[in-house]
């Protein structure tokens, strides 16, 4: 039985990505019809019916996709068994009639990736790409967001980078990219868009962003990978998480985060936000 009139469906809008989606999408005047696991957290917004349905849950997934015609799917959160969860998920929309999903990938995604997670991406686009369904992949760089979060206690900012450089993205040009292929999604049919900022930077020119931003002084440590372990360990996370986590650094070490587009100003008509002037937001 169909439960929502509306046959835009929103996932994620309890969080970052699927939120800012969400309330564009809304402010522009579209129904929509938000899956969620938690509908206490979901936004309030006009002509929007809340549905629980986590990934996980095929019979609840069943429901909640009957009737849809498009989705916007954000990648879920990091488990050891993500892509099962993806897969599930895009088994029941296929099933559901959906014509077109929009997917969340991560820069770089492949099946020999140095980062960990985007080879799970990766198989996540495969599955889609052999559903059947129309798909865009949404491959974001690293959140500019974020950068200050991975500076330590003591304003050292520690990883096997190396010397690499990171194309980071703003969460916010990010939403008004997957906003604008959400609402021509058949124009976007069969495109991978790698997302970026307006500039590569290394680990030191993040320090040297946030210590001017902070008047800190803030600065990079080049571990050894075998350090990046050491270091971690105290968290007492699995090794998947682990290895997740070094490999973001040895992934901008090897080049693979560096590549800068201009696909957020193409799909937006505006420039891509820099660090510095996130910080200055
Ligand atoms: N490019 C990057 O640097 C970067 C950084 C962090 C994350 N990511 C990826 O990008 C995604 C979106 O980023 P974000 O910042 O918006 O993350 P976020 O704020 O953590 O939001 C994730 C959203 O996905 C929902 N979700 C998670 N697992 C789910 C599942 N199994 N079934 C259904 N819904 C699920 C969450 O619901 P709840 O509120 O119920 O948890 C939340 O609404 C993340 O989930 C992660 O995969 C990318």
């Amino acid at each position: 039985m169909t439960q929502s009139a509306h046959d835009l469906v929103i996932t994620g809008s309890t969080g970052r990505l699927g939120g800012r989606v969400a309330h564009r999408l809304s402010t522009a005047g579209l129904g929509l019809r938000l899956l969620v696991r938690d509908p206490e957290r979901a936004p309030a917004l006009p002509q929007t019916d809340v549905i629980v349905a986590a990934y996980s849950d095929p019979d609840a997934l069943d429901r909640a996709l009957d009737g849809a015609r498009t989705v916007f799917m954000v990648s879920a959160a990091e488990t050891p068994d993500r892509v099962d969860q993806h897969r599930a998920f895009i088994d029941a929309a296929a099933a559901a009639g959906v014509q077109h999903v929009i997917y969340t990938s991560f820069f770089g995604a492949a099946a020999d990736c140095t980062f960990t997670l985007g080879r799970d991406h990766w198989a996540t686009e495969e599955h889609l790409r052999a559903s059947g369904m129309g798909w865009t992949f949404l491959r974001d760089n690293l959140y500019l967001d974020f950068l200050p979060l991975i500076i330590g206690e003591d304003d050292v900012i520690r990883g096997p980078a190396a010397d690499g450089r990171i194309a980071g993205v703003a969460i916010d040009d990010l939403a008004d990219v997957a906003t604008n292929v959400v609402r021509s999604a058949e124009k976007h049919a069969g495109m991978t868009y790698d997302l970026t900022g307006p500039e590569a930077l290394s680990l030191a020119d993040v320090a040297a962003i946030l210590s001017r931003s902070t008047g800190r002084s803030i600065r990079y440590h080049d571990e050894t990978v075998e350090e990046a372990y050491a270091s971690r360990a105290p968290y007492g996370a699995p090794q998947w998480q682990l290895d997740a986590w070094v490999s973001t650094y040895t992934a901008a070490a090897a080049g693979e985060l560096a590549r800068v587009t201009t696909t957020v100003r193409e799909l937006t008509g505006h420039e891509a936000t820099s660090l510095e002037a996130l910080l200055s937001a």
